[in-house]
């Protein structure tokens, strides 16, 4: 053990995560200790009740509710910031910054929407801002980024990194459920928030690829520049329709850099069953990066849960440590983002896309109606790659058409459903699902 005063830990938040790491400092001190070169204490954790139960069984440290204890105290060393939503986290880690505090965060909304920011001021104030946490949980992603992938210029990223409608899809294409059945299973077994929205409308995985692109593009990406589309539209039959057709459904965060562009881009897909990212099922991320040099790396494993998330934040406190105890002087910010920027790189715009679909229409069951609608695709420089009839109800005289395009230009695809919306012949355009290539 090492003979060295100990590095001061403070927590902002002692929840499900807080807790992971509270428990796991605690647990093995003297593993850690030898790994960080000194003995890591856990002076305090701010709470907004401290009268809460909380799982915590050993707790031989004091709740706090006056946030400068953690920020201010001069026995803090690395403040811990596992409080999540914007503010006042991101007020509290500036305030720690400034206080000359090392910051360790899991907050993807606070690093999508101020990242290079605050690690602009974490530089100016000789500290680090690590965030390893903050995408793909326990999957050590953000690391790789900033450090061993940078010889490569990277080409894309595919990734699942939302582990709640991960786990959702899986249960709707396993048991045939529809969404709002598997959302409510979802929601009692405490795989989704009872408040769903960032994660079933696409915020939170875009806020991830938001902090995923920026360091692997060496650009400002934030939460805003990402279009992100949900999973509230799918219907059990999208996903027995996709399977017919040799495909899985998933929710994917993408950013791919082509001829100086960049694209970002949240939404669903029909991804070809036999890809890797395909067979990712459950509450578990995968992140598939491409660089020029080292082709496509994938990064598998728990995207949440307290002790995956700890292990990444241990990670990023340990390695703050070592700094310190190694008395480096500027310790390296660890970031891409506050690096040079790569120059002349154009955010391009959703509707630039090119992507084959997939179209899911309720239609009146009479002869001509895919006639009609295939002059419509056919003015808009859309072809048809395949068609299927499902589902006819003689009773409403309707049927169910599902088509799949060859590769189209999304505004032009916008424009032929909105005239397709209006067609007499239409009665409503159920779905419009991008079809990702291998
Ligand atoms: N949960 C995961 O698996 C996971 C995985 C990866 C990343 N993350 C990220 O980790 C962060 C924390 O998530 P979590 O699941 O641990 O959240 P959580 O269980 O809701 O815990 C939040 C904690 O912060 C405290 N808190 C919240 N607002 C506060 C305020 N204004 N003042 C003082 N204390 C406040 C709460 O105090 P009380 O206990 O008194 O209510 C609680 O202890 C988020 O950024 C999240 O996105 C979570």
């Amino acid at each position: 053990m090492s003979t060295q005063r100990a590095i001061g830990i403070g927590l902002l938040g002692l929840g499900v995560v807080g807790s992971g790491v509270a428990e796991s400092l605690l647990s093995k001190p003297d593993a850690l200790a030898l790994r960080a070169g000194a003995p890591l204490a856990l002076r305090r954790a701010l709470v907004r009740d401290p009268k809460k139960a909380r799982a915590l069984t050993t707790r031989p440290f004091p709740l706090v509710t006056d946030p400068a204890q953690v920020l201010e105290s001069p026995d803090v060393d690395i403040v811990v910031e596992v409080l999540g939503g914007e503010e006042p986290a991101c007020g509290y880690i500036e305030r720690a910054l400034r206080a000359g505090k090392h910051v360790v965060t899991a907050n993807k909304e606070v690093m999508a929407k101020h990242g290079p920011r605050l690690l602009a001021l974490a530089n100016e104030h000789n500290v680090q801002l690590r965030f390893e946490a903050s995408v793909g949980g326990g999957i050590p992603v953000i690391g790789p980024l900033q450090r061993d992938l940078l010889g490569n210029d990277i080409v894309s990223i595919r990734a699942i990194i939302n582990g709640t409608t991960n786990y959702i899809l899986t249960e709707m294409a396993q048991k045939g459920m529809d969404f709002a059945v598997a959302l409510g299973q979802a929601q009692q077994l405490g795989y989704a928030e009872p408040d769903p929205t960032n994660d079933v409308q696409g915020i939170d995985a875009a806020y991830k690829l938001a902090v995923l692109a920026t360091l692997a593009f060496h650009t400002r990406v934030t939460a805003s520049d990402v279009p992100h589309e949900g999973i509230t539209r799918l219907r059990a039959k999208d996903f027995r329709y996709a399977r017919e057709l040799g495909y899985a459904i998933k929710l994917l965060a993408i950013a791919t850099k082509e001829q100086g562009n960049l694209t970002v881009r949240v939404h669903p897909v029909l991804l070809p069953m036999e890809t890797l990212l395909a067979k990712v099922d459950g509450a578990f991320n995968a992140i598939e990066i491409k660089g020029d040099l080292t082709g496509t790396v994938t990064f598998h494993g728990l995207g949440a849960g307290a002790r995956p998330t700890a292990s990444a934040i241990l990670g990023d406190v340990v390695n703050i440590a070592r700094a310190i105890c190694g008395g480096e002087q500027k310790p390296m910010t660890a970031s891409a983002a506050d690096g040079p920027e790569e120059q002349g790189l154009r955010l391009r715009s959703m509707a630039e896309l090119s992507t084959q679909f997939y179209l899911r229409l309720n239609v009146v069951d009479r002869p001509g109606v895919l006639a009609l609608i295939a002059t419509v695709l056919g003015e808009h420089g859309i072809s048809i790659a395949a068609v299927v009839q499902k589902d006819a109800d003689p009773a409403a005289g309707s049927a169910e058409l599902v088509i799949t395009t060859h590769p189209a230009q999304e505004a032009r695809m916008q424009k032929a459903l909105a005239v397709i919306g209006r067609s007499s012949v239409v009665r409503e355009v159920n779905n419009l699902i991008r079809v990702e290539a291998v």
